[in-house]
């Protein structure tokens, strides 16, 4: 997806400029004539950057970039200032109220699609960074939350079956059960907790990435039989890939989740597709497509928390734990889906130095 710029000048041949060059590096412009319709343009546009004239009628630059600050959904989106007065003050007012940048009137389009691309970056650079921080904090509570459910959750076990076995009254025995059943549960989500402790760490090696594919693939065939549901699957992969470095096993564990969630928001019938492609900046991208149920943009933003699960059986982990070994190969996983349609992971992942 291109970057979603908002350029805001009430000075219609500014704005046409600042557009054609801002379109011609590639990103996606909206525009507004002042600060009213500027507020009214980032709820709708969504940008992920705002450039900002000071002097407009209506509401001025400053006003507007006051109430993006002081709004939690806006308050993130970094904003430049373009000012026609370069007094000192002015600097220092657009940086109290949270303008990321700041520049000059007159301007290089040069110097400002620069700056765009900076600003751009770094923020791309920080989500990721508190993405990783906040998987990495989690994997350590949960680890300690199981270890300490361990114990109780055997005791509790143990003592159900007991009183299952000398029960007589068919209600209370069935009470039991569902006491072991509920148990049993928890156990599981305990056994794949130590799975993620286990793939925690990741051995490079250089190899061909169509292996893991395939094999996860030929895991998934089995699986999709297991439950009975008439499912398609059909791989695509590039001929002879670029070696990358990857740890065979934790990658297959890490195509295996991605594959799995497909089969189960499959009802009935569907497709998978299963492709790996060179992509323009010379990563390898695997995707997996599938015609399943699909998410709410909202429910995209949670798969990768731990526990975050829709389904009865679900630990909710699979996906975070893909996460966490694609980014020990370096690489970015991607989700696009459509409520009602499908959905579309990718997987990026860097070819190995020669
Ligand atoms: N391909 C998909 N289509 C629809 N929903 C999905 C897909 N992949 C993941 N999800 C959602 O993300 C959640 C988390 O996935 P995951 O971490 O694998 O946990 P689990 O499969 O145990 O629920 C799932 O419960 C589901 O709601
Ligand atoms: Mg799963």
């Amino acid at each position: 997806m291109k970057p979603r710029i908002l350029a805001v000048d009430d000075d219609e041949r500014n704005l046409a400029l600042l557009t054609a060059k801002l379109e011609r590096e590639g990103y996606e412009l909206d525009t507004a004539r002042n600060g009213v319709e500027a507020l009214q343009k980032v709820a709708v546009f969504l940008p992920d950057l705002i450039i900002m004239d000071v002097m407009m009628p209506q509401m001025d630059g400053y006003e507007a970039l006051r109430h993006l600050k002081s709004r939690e959904e806006t308050r993130y989106i970094p904003v430049i200032m373009l000012t026609g007065r370069a007094e000192i003050e002015d600097k220092v007012l657009g940086f109290e109220v949270g303008a990321e940048d700041y520049i000059n009137k007159p301007y290089s389009l040069q110097e400002v699609a620069a700056r765009v691309k900076s600003l751009l970056r770094m923020r791309s650079l920080q989500t990721k960074l508190r993405e990783t921080e906040k998987v990495a904090a989690l994997g350590e509570m949960v680890d300690g939350i199981a270890h300490e459910i361990r114990n109780p959750l055997t005791a509790i076990g143990g003592m159900a079956r007991r009183l299952y076995e000398g029960e007589a009254d068919p209600q209370h025995k069935e009470y039991a059960q569902w006491i072991i059943r509920s148990v049993e549960r928890l156990e599981r989500m305990l056994q794949r907790i130590d799975e993620y402790k286990r793939i925690l760490v990741s051995t490079l090696s250089k190899g061909d990435i169509n292996m893991a594919v395939e094999a996860a693939v030929k895991d998934v065939k089995d699986f999709i039989d297991g439950h009975g549901k008439q499912i398609s699957v059909k791989m695509s992969l590039m001929p002879e890939p670029p070696p990358v470095n990857y740890d065979y096993g934790n990658m297959k564990t890490a195509l295996l989740n991605i594959l799995q969630n497909s089969v189960e928001a499959i009802m009935g019938e569907g497709a998978i597709t299963v492709e790996t492609l060179p992509m323009a900046d010379e990563t390898i991208a695997i995707r997996v497509t599938d015609t399943g149920i699909g998410m709410e943009k909202e429910e995209i933003r949670k798969i990768f928390n731990p526990f975050q699960s829709t389904k009865f059986e679900g630990a909710g982990l699979g996906l975070t734990i893909t996460y966490r070994i694609i980014q020990d190969h370096g690489g970015e996983i991607e989700v696009e889906s459509t409520k009602g349609s499908g959905t579309a992971v990718t997987v990026r992942l860097h070819p190995a130095k020669q």
